[in-house]
């Protein structure tokens, strides 16, 4: 006779029926990697089982969390908590090109206004280039200051900015 699932017991999301294969095969092989790498079930590894999905996948997709909620016994809530209080985990997939265009006063003055309309001109649907704006980066005297894919640059022209986003266009 098989075991009757306690009430509280937690339900393994590989064996949810309405999951897609492919999801299904994706957590499966999740979750062997996580019981290699994690064997204790902690929710002390949440950080680290983050850290590893991010360094594995480029983001945390949707159908990890839900294995790493299981594996760890940690809820949606916490877990999503932790991913959105460090910048280096994302949520979503990468971007080819990351544009961050300052819009601090002395950027504004300097021209970030007009690199920031450029940009947002530039940038296409199809998620290859993400375009948005910040307040100010510390750089003022380097105005205008752009960071392009995590790394500031300053005194940005035009032209320079029309070279990066022309790189990246598909
Ligand atoms: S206003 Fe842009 S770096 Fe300060």
């Amino acid at each position: 006779m098989g075991r009757r699932r306690r009430r509280d017991e937690e339900v393994d999301p590989a064996s949810d029926g309405a999951a897609d294969a492919e999801r299904r095969g994706l957590q499966s092989g999740l979750r062997s990697a996580l019981r290699n790498q994690f064997p204790d079930r902690n929710r002390s590894n949440l950080l680290p089982v983050l850290h590893f999905l991010q360094h594995e996948h480029g983001y945390l997709p949707e159908w990890a969390l839900q294995v790493v909620g299981w594996h760890l016994r940690v809820p949606a809530s916490e877990i999503y908590g932790a991913a959105t209080s460090y910048s280096e985990l994302l949520l979503d997939p990468p971007r080819q090109l990351t544009i961050v265009v300052c819009t601090g006063l002395a950027c504004w003055q300097a021209g970030g206004e007009r690199l920031l309309a450029e940009a947002m001109q530039r940038a296409d649907p199809g998620d290859v280039i993400g375009v948005s704006a910040t307040a100010c980066a510390f750089l003022c005297g380097l105005a205008p200051a752009v960071r392009i894919n995590g790394a500031w640059r300053g005194r940005v022209d035009e032209g320079q900015l029309t070279a990066w986003m022309g790189n990246a266009a598909p």
